[in-house]
């Protein structure tokens, strides 16, 4: 029996996380080492609209009509329908995986979506483009974060690096020098959408505050799409350690990430910074290649529960 099959990987944003939700720009890549996936087969003889939905990972095993309809996935998998124009699917069960770790600030919620948006619609007969695939991931977005910028569901459904700014057309972002990373987790988990609603109430309290540390990232923001064009790693270094020290202002960092990053500088690396909503989660160091490995010890010895070493590239690399 033929199965719709749909991959999504993680993503990292490298520098801007929070003030885009506030109209700057920020610059996130996707994460090919860690992967949802969705599955989708047919039921021939099941009833009509009958769909079962799998997810071993979260403990999940439920009827498509049992879900409570504010469910992350309830509200994707209607928008699929709804922008199909059908109003229940076929019999056919959906399996959900993933290795991408739950509320850790890589996307995993946007990934599990965009990979069930896009089996589910070519289960369904439609191959959807990247972007509307994407705008469909949005809505389930909203029920996971509450108000987010887009910048999630945009990089990993368009599975490219991109310079992301809500309103304006998506840019690519042009990665002609190739860096490396090392991903360190705290382990605690990082709810972005809380970490959201408490910038939100704290700008609410101090406008001009907020509002002036945001258009201090947006400037970083645009300093480090430059510097990543020129290959400037040390420069890029240094932006995301300022970035770092607005994200600890805005209140959205952490002892354990604060202990991570620290590690990760005395060891060597020119920057680094949380990622995502932060509050627990990940951060990352911007490393040579040669230190990589070295970094990545250094943070399990600082208490890092994982790590992860990745090269960030764009389609130019040579
Ligand atoms: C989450 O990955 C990034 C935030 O800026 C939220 C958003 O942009 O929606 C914290």
């Amino acid at each position: 029996m033929t199965a719709f099959t749909a991959s999504a990987p993680g993503k990292v944003i490298l520098l801007g996380e929070h003030a885009v939700v506030y109209g700057e720009p920020a610059l996130a890549v996707p994460l090919f080492n860690i992967q949802a996936r969705a599955i989708v087969r047919a039921v021939p003889r099941g009833n009509p609209g009958e769909m079962l939905i799998q997810a071993p990972d979260i403990e999940l095993e439920a009827f498509f009509s049992d879900l409570d309809s504010h469910h992350p996935l309830k509200v994707a998998l209607l928008a699929v329908l709804e922008h199909l124009e059908m109003t229940s699917p076929p019999a056919c069960v959906l399996n959900i995986s993933s290795t991408i770790p739950i509320a850790s600030g890589l996307g995993s919620g946007a990934a599990v979506t965009c990979a069930v948006v896009r089996a589910f619609s070519a289960f369904l007969g439609q191959r959807l483009t990247d972007d509307q695939v994407s705008q469909l991931t949005y809505q389930a977005e909203k029920i996971h974060h509450g108000t987010p910028s887009g910048i999630d569901n945009t990089v990993i459904c368009r599975r490219q690096p991109i310079y992301f700014q809500a309103g304006k057309p998506v840019e690519p972002l042009r990665i002609p020098h190739p860096f490396f990373m090392v991903i360190g987790s705290t382990g605690i988990p990082s709810p972005t959408g809380e970490v959201v609603s408490m910038v939100r109430r704290a700008r609410e309290k101090n406008p001009a505050r907020y509002n002036s540390l945001f258009a201090s990232i947006g400037k970083i923001v645009k300093s480090a799409r430059t510097a990543i064009e020129d290959g400037g790693l040390n420069e890029l270094g240094e932006l995301m350690n300022t970035n770092q020290s607005l994200l600890e202002d805005m209140g959205v960092s952490s002892p354990e990430l604060e202990n991570l990053i620290t590690a990760a500088r005395n060891g060597g690396a020119p920057g680094a910074k949380l990622s995502g909503g932060g509050k627990g989660g990940n951060m990352i160091a911007l490393v040579e290649e040669d230190q990589a490995q070295e970094i990545s010890s250094v943070l399990l010895r600082a208490g890092a529960v994982e790590t992860m070493i990745t090269r960030v590239t764009g389609w130019e690399a040579v």
